[in-house]
């Protein structure tokens, strides 16, 4: 990510967390309307769920001046992710169901350079955690 990039989310990413509640029930609805088999492996209270996946994208922007620190963080939480069922492509539609979250929170402020810039963020971190989760299934 360019320095820019990385100025565009740390800044829409403020406004997201004005709306942090209404984002994680968008985001879940669409999760869930694009990927339905995914409904079942989420066991607990869906809003506590979604305060966790902000949390993370909280530390991963936080994080994108040193990646170094957060990259054992990711590892762990991939390998918990084998656990729960999930597979590569779900991380490409929790990436489709972010984006499209992010567009319908921010409106217009939701440029195509904020856009590049949090796929670019998602990618990131879903390549190390499918990276994880490949070493974790061939090694066990
Ligand atoms: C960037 C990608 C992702 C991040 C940052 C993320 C983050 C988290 C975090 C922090 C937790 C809390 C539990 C733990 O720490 O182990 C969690 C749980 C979970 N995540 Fe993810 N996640 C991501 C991708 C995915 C994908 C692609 C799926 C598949 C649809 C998924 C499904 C789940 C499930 C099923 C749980 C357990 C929920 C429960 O116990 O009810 N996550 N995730």
């Amino acid at each position: 990510m360019t320095p820019e990039q990385v100025q565009l989310v740390r800044l829409s990413f403020v406004s997201v967390m004005d709306i942090k509640l209404e984002a994680g029930r968008l985001f879940y609805d669409r999760l869930f309307t694009i990927a339905p088999e995914a409904r079942p492996m989420f066991k607990g209270d869906i809003e506590a769920q979604s305060k966790k996946l902000m949390d993370t994208l909280a530390l991963a922007i936080g994080s994108l001046k040193n990646p170094g620190a957060l990259q054992g963080m990711l590892d762990n939480l991939a390998r918990r992710h084998v656990g729960y069922g999930v597979r590569d492509e779900h991380y490409d539609k929790v990436g489709e169901a972010l984006l499209w979250t992010l567009e319908k929170g921010l409106g217009p402020a939701f440029t195509s350079e904020v856009k590049t810039a949090w796929a670019s963020l998602y990618d990131t971190v879903a390549s190390r955690m499918k990276a994880a989760a490949h070493q974790r299934t061939a090694t066990a």
